[in-house]
C-alpha cells in the first residue's frame, strides 16, 4: 500500500525513480511523485495525480529533472483525496525537506495543531505532511538533518516507511521504517531504497530488509544502518534470485493472465522439493513430530484469498488430522481476545508477508505463547522473519492486484501440511496419504489441461460478461472456491457477486434467483455431486441461468440439466479446489476483460495492504 522508492548515485535519479515506480504501482495508483535534489537547484518535486504514466508523460521520462538522488512514490490514499496537492512528495514550508511515506502517522492531528500554533502553514490534508514539517521545525532547532530525524521519529506514533531529503545535505537520504515495509539495495557506487524488492530488480540483487525502528543514511558511497537508540549496526544482506522477465509482461496482455499461466510451473517449485520417496518432506520446517502432537489447538490466520486458502484448508486439515482447526480474518483475530497459549499453533498465510492486520494478529498470538507456522511468497519480509517456522511459496513475483499463482502455491503447501501433520499424528489414512502424494505430484500436469480450455471459458465469458449480479454457489470445500471464485469477479469486474454454501439458498438467498440470474454451480466435489445437482435444479427451476464446474467423469450427468458445463480433471477430492480455481480465475479475467476494466489495477485496491 503505497510504494516508495529512493536512489542515489551517480546517474540521473528521476529515470530511475520512474522505473522503479513502475515495478510498484500495484501498491497504488491513485498519483504518483518524485523529488530530486541537486546542490544547485535544491529540492525540485513534481507529482500528478492518477496513474504514473501521467507523470512520467509529463517528465518525459525524467528528462526533465536533474539530479543524482531523489525519492518517489506511488500513493493508495488514505488521508485526503487523491489529487496533487495530497501527493507525495511532501514538503516543509521552507522548502528544505521533502519526504515520501507508506503507513500512517496516527498522532499527526496533535502535532498538526501544535505547528500550526508555532506559524507553520499546511498545504494538503495528509498525515504525511505533519513529518515533513516537523523535520524543518527540528531542523531549525538542532542544524542537524540526521539528529531531527531522530527528534521527529521519537515525536510521530503510527506505522510508517519514510524516504527524505534534505536540501542542505544534498549527498544523502535519510530512510526510516516501523511497521511497514522497507529495503535497502546495494549496486556498484549507487544505492536504493524500496517498499518491494521488485522495483529493484533491474538495479540490485543485493538487499538488506530494514527492521522496526531501524534508520538508514544512504549515500553514494555506501549504507549506514542505525538502530533505535542510533547506534550504528551491522546488517546482513541477502541475495534476491527472482529474474527481471518475472516481474514483466512476457508478450502477456496482463500480468493477471501471465500469472494464471504460470501456476503450473509455480506448483512445481512449490511441491516437488517437499516430496521425496512417497512422502511429503519439509526439509524448510522447523517443528518436530513431538510439538505438531502437543499442539491443543490450530488456528488459520489470513486476509483477502489467504483466508479463502484457509478455508479450504481447515476442511483437508480436519479431514486428515481429526483436530478441529478454526479460520479466522485476520482483522477480527486481533481484537477477539483469541484462546490462544503455548499450546496453540497459528498457521498464518501471506502472499506480500506485508498485510499489515496479518501482521498484527501473528505478534498478537505471539504474545500470547502461540507457535507460528507461515505460509509466505516474499523471502525476507515481516511475517515470513517474524515468524517461529515459515514456509516459502516460490510463486515468483505476483503483480496483478488479483492474486492467481500465490493463491495456487498457498493451497499447496497447505495440503501437504495436512499431509504431514496427519502423518505425525497417525491420523491419516495411509492408501489417501498415497494417493494424495502421488495427484501432487501429476497437480501441475492436470492444470496444464485446464489452461489448455482457456478458450471454452472466454467464449462464456463473452456472452454473460453483462450481469449485475452472480451467485457462485458449492458446498464444502465447493462453498470455499466459491468464495475465491466470487472475490476474483468482484476485484477486477466490478460485478456484485456472492458465494454461498449451496444448503444455505432455501434460508433467503435462493430469493434473490429470478429469471436470467447466472448462478455459478460447483460440484466437483464427488462425494456430495448428487447434493450439488440438487441445488442445480432448484435454481434453474427458479429461471437461473447456471455455469457448471464438474469433473470429468461427472461431465455427462451434469450436461443432463445443464448445458453450459466446464470440466476439470479428477484428482483427489481435497486437490480439486486447486484445479477448479482456475476456470473461475479465468471467468473473471475474461469478464473484465469483456468490460474493459484495468484488470491489473483494479479501483480502489492495491495489492499489498500496510494500513489496517
Ligand atoms: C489484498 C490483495 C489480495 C490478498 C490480500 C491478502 O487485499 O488484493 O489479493 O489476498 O491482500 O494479502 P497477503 O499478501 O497477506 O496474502
Amino acid at each position: 500500500m503505497c510504494g516508495i522508492v529512493g536512489f542515489v548515485g551517480q546517474r540521473e535519479a528521476a529515470p530511475i525513480l520512474l522505473d522503479g515506480l513502475s515495478r510498484l504501482e500495484y501498491r497504488g495508483y491513485d498519483s504518483a511523485g518524485v523529488a530530486v535534489v541537486s546542490p544547485q537547484k535544491g529540492i525540485d518535486v513534481r507529482k500528478a495525480k492518477g496513474r504514473l504514466q501521467v507523470l512520467s508523460d509529463m517528465l518525459h521520462g525524467g528528462a526533465d529533472m536533474q539530479g543524482r538522488i531523489g525519492i518517489g512514490h506511488t500513493r493508495w490514499a488514505t488521508h485526503g483525496a487523491p489529487n496533487d496537492v495530497n501527493s507525495h512528495p511532501h514538503l516543509s514550508e521552507g522548502g528544505k525537506f521533502a519526504v515520501i511515506h507508506n503507513g500512517i502517522i496516527e498522532n499527526y492531528v496533535e502535532i498538526k495543531e501544535f505547528l500550526i500554533n508555532q506559524g507553520v502553514h499546511f498545504r494538503s490534508e495528509t498525515d504525511t505532511e505533519v513529518v515533513a514539517q516537523l523535520l524543518e521545525f527540528y531542523y531549525n532547532e538542532c542544524h542537524d538533518f540526521f539528529d531531527a530525524v531522530g527528534r521527529v521519529l521519537r515525536r510521530i506514533e503510527g506505522a510508517y516507511a519514510l524516504g527524505m531529503l534534505c536540501a542542505d545535505c544534498p549527498d544523502r537520504i535519510i530512510a526510516a521504517r516501523k511497521d511497514a515495509p522497507l529495503l535497502i539495495g546495494y549496486g556498484e557506487g549507487e544505492n536504493f531504497i524500496a517498499s518491494d524488492v521488485t522495483a529493484l530488480l533491474p538495479y540490485t540483487r543485493e538487499v538488506t530488509y530494514m527492521e522496526d525502528g531501524e534508520v538508514a543514511v544512504l549515500t553514494t558511497d555506501g549504507v549506514a544502518v542505525y538502530d533505535a537508540l542510533q547506534q550504528r549496526i551491522a546488517k546482513e544482506r541477502c541475495h534476491i534470485d527472482w529474474e527481471v522477465s518475472s516481474a514483466e509482461k512476457g508478450g502477456y496482455p496482463h500480468f493477471m493472465l501471465k500469472e494464471i499461466f504460470e501456476q503450473p510451473e509455480a506448483l512445481r517449485r512449490a511441491i516437488s522439493p517437499r516430496l521425496k520417496g512417497g512422502k511429503v518432506v519439509f526439509e524448510d520446517m522447523k517443528l518436530t513430530a513431538e510439538q505438531i502432537r502437543a499442539f491443543s489447538r490450530v488456528y488459520i490466520v489470513a486476509c483477502g484469498s489467504s483466508y479463502h486458502v484457509g478455508m479450504l484448508g481447515k476442511y483437508t486439515l480436519e479431514h486428515l488430522t481429526r483436530r478441529s482447526v478454526e479460520v479466522c480474518l485476520a482483522s477480527e483475530f486481533r481484537y477477539s481476545d483469541p484462546i490462544v497459549d503455548d499450546h496453540t499453533l497459528v498457521i498464518v498465510i501471506s502472499q506480500s508477508g506485508e498485510t499489515l492486520d496479518t501482521m498484527a494478529a501473528l505478534r498478537e498470538a505471539k504474545a500470547r505463547g502461540a507457535y507460528i507456522l507461515s505460509i509466505v511468497n516474499v523471502v525476507g519480509s515481516s511475517i515470513a522473519r517474524e515468524s517461529d517456522d515459515v514456509l516459502y511459496t516460490w510463486a515468483g513475483p505476483e503483480i496483478a492486484v488479483a492474486t492467481t499463482k500465490a493463491y495456487s502455491t498457498q493451497l499447496a503447501v497447505l495440503d501437504m501440511i495436512g499431509l504431514a501433520f496427519g502423518e505425525a499424528l497417525g491420523t491419516v489414512d495411509g492408501a489417501e496419504y498415497a494417493q494424495v502424494v502421488s495427484e501432487l505430484e501429476k497437480l501441475p500436469e492436470k492444470m496444464e489441461t485446464v489452461l489448455a480450455h482457456h478458450e471454452d471459458i472466454q467464449k462464456f465469458a463473452s456472452e454473460h460478461f453483462n450481469h449485475n449480479s452472480i451467485f457462485f454457489i458449492g458446498r464444502n470445500l465447493d462453498y470455499a472456491l466459491g468464495l475465491e471464485g466470487s472475490l476474483k469477479l468482484k476485484e477486477i469486474s466490478y460485478i456484485h457477486s456472492e458465494a454461498y454454501a449451496s444448503g444455505e439458498l432455501k434460508h433467503g438467498t435462493i430469493s434473490l434467483i429470478e429469471e436470467g440470474t447466472l448462478v455459478v454451480a460447483l460440484g466437483t466435489y464427488d462425494k456430495l455431486f448428487d447434493k450439488a445437482m440438487s441445488n442445480v435444479v432448484e435454481v434453474k427451476a427458479r429461471g437461473a441461468d447456471v455455469l457448471a464446474l464438474t469433473t470429468e467423469s461427472h461431465r455427462a450427468e451434469m450436461e443432463k440439466t445443464v448445458s453450459n458445463v466446464l470440466t476439470v480433471p479428477d484428482t483427489a477430492a481435497m486437490l480439486l479446489p486447486s484445479l477448479g480455481v482456475v476456470p473461475l480465475q479465468l471467468f473473471a479475467y475474461y469478464v473484465a476483460l469483456q468490460r474493459g476494466c484495468d484488470i491489473d489495477k483494479p479501483r480502489n485496491l492495491a495489492k499489498s495492504v500496510t494500513v489496517e
